[in-house]
């Protein structure tokens, strides 16, 4: 039989294929010989071709069928454009923190540690404990297991001092998957919808990209290497009416600043004085490096600070947990939008994560994890000052995950971000950070990532990079 009697053959069967239910089964080989008075090689040459195309399957010893899923062809989805209109607000595509790096790139884009950063045996022996216990097979109450909420309670309390404010309690504490999603609940709880949210610029893209899923009017206050100046604020707050702030007093996120207690005392006064929220995002709780975080929110017990605290980063990116502390309705209002969310968080990751952080290794975890993080830190910045002149580091972070670094003006960013991707090395433009317009040329990279002894030839290249851009 020639090429062209199987093909031949294909082809009536591809007729047939399409035609018949999925999961419908074809006529056995003996059959086909018989019905195209072809040889049994010729028969099955036309299956094979038929199962490279994806139409069909064989499922040995059973017989061979019409795959349930057809090939992809070309489908037209425009009609939902129609049907949804114009989105309602601009919502900013995921940032570049969260892009998938393959092994052989050397990655400074990503938002979260590498793997040998994390408490890895603790978490594996804490998921199987938990598997265990009856948290595996039951819900949660909506605002938390109490046993997680007392821990985060106490652990902001410790940061208070004896006489000073009166401490948070379990109740006040509720329990999140994660802060991000919590970032979204309080802006749509505390701020009502089209209503100003002071937010330091630049600042944390998740939250940039919470405020705009929830549709408040974004107002940016100015932050630099030092945090916002409390001045500045106290106009933001007055021209345009705003009850909060969003902020990151301790290690920002990109900054890496960290607010001076003076400050501190300023920003609380001028919330308290507005009648107004702060909203403090504790990202980088466990980053410290040269000093401790100091949350703002053990000043206040008057229910100004809304505290936010995640163990995604430092626990495990596998172990979403994280908190909101806030007191009086706006806890209320808050635990109400996370009902209507997610109604409670996964009780079996609540209690790995409290097994997690109740440990003593942890405590002998969070103090190697700051040595490996100094490290880390003074190898980029020494690579970052030989092997790219024209950056300038405006603070070294006494703690956090990652460098902002300011490049010349002129520096087309999105340029250096694609030579630098060829060249094999992942950056992120500063842009993302900006809840506005930049206030100039940066780009942030990641100490946390993996393959450290990388640092070097990842600097070599963004210098080069941007070499070019100047000739
Ligand atoms: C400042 C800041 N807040 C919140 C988050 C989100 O944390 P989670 O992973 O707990 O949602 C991040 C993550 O990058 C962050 O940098």
């Amino acid at each position: 039989m020639s090429i062209d009697s199987s093909s031949r053959i294909a082809e009536r069967l591809a007729e047939w294929i399409a035609q018949a239910a999925p999961g419908a089964r074809l006529p056995s080989t003996r059959a086909l010989v018989a019905e195209h008075g072809a040889s049994p090689v010729t028969v099955q040459k036309a299956l094979r071709a038929l199962a490279a195309q994806g139409l069909i399957e064989s499922r040995p010893g059973v017989g061979t069928f019409v795959r349930a899923v057809r090939t992809a062809r070309p489908v037209d989805y425009g009609w939902q454009t129609a049907a949804l209109g114009s989105p309602q607000s601009r919502i900013p595509a995921l940032s570049t923190a969260l892009r998938d790096a393959p092994n052989d790139v050397i990655a400074l884009h990503s938002g979260y540690p590498d793997r040998e950063l994390l408490p890895e045996r603790l978490v594996r022996a804490a998921l199987a404990r938990a598997a265990r216990r009856e948290a595996a097979l039951t819900r949660a109450p909506a605002a938390g297991l109490s046993e997680l909420q007392s821990w985060f309670a106490t652990e902001l309390g410790a940061s208070m001092p004896p006489a000073g404010a009166v401490p948070p309690t379990a109740g006040d504490v509720i329990v999140l998957p994660g802060s991000q999603s919590g970032l979204s609940s309080i802006f749509r709880a505390l701020v009502a919808d089209g209503r100003p949210l002071l937010l330091e610029s630049p600042t944390y893209w998740g939250a940039i990209l919470a405020a705009a899923q929830t549709g408040v009017r974004v107002v940016p206050v100015p932050s630099g290497p030092d945090g916002p100046d409390p001045d500045e604020l106290a106009r933001a707050f007055d021209e345009t009416g705003a009850r909060v702030f969003y902020a990151q007093p301790n290690y920002a996120n990109p900054t890496g600043a960290q607010w001076s207690s003076a400050l501190a005392g300023q920003v609380v006064e001028v919330v308290r004085s507005r009648g107004a929220f702060l909203v403090e995002d504790d990202w980088a709780r466990d980053f410290g490096i040269d000093t401790v975080a100091q949350p703002v929110a053990a000043r206040d017990d008057a229910g100004h600070v809304v505290y936010i605290r995640s163990l995604t980063k430092s626990v495990s990116p596998a172990l979403r947990i994280a908190a909101v502390v806030a007191r009086g309705p706006a806890r209320d209002r808050i635990l109400a939008d996370r009902g209507a969310e997610s109604m409670y968080v996964s009780p079996v990751l609540q209690a790995a994560a409290l097994d997690v952080v109740t440990q003593p290794a942890w405590r002998t975890h969070l103090r190697g994890l700051r040595e490996q993080l100094r490290a880390r830190r003074d190898l980029l910045v020494a690579s970052v000052r030989e092997q790219i002149p024209e950056a300038h580091v405006e603070r070294v972070p006494r703690g956090g995950l990652n460098l902002w670094i300011r490049l010349p003006d002129v520096t087309d960013l999105e340029r250096l971000v694609r030579d630098c991707e060829a060249a094999g090395v992942l950056i992120a433009a500063g842009t993302e950070w900006f809840p506005a317009e930049s206030a100039g040329a940066y780009i942030r990279l990641s100490y946390a990532g993996p393959d450290p002894g990388a640092y070097p030839r990842g600097a070599a290249a963004i210098g080069e990079a941007l070499a070019r851009q100047s000739t």
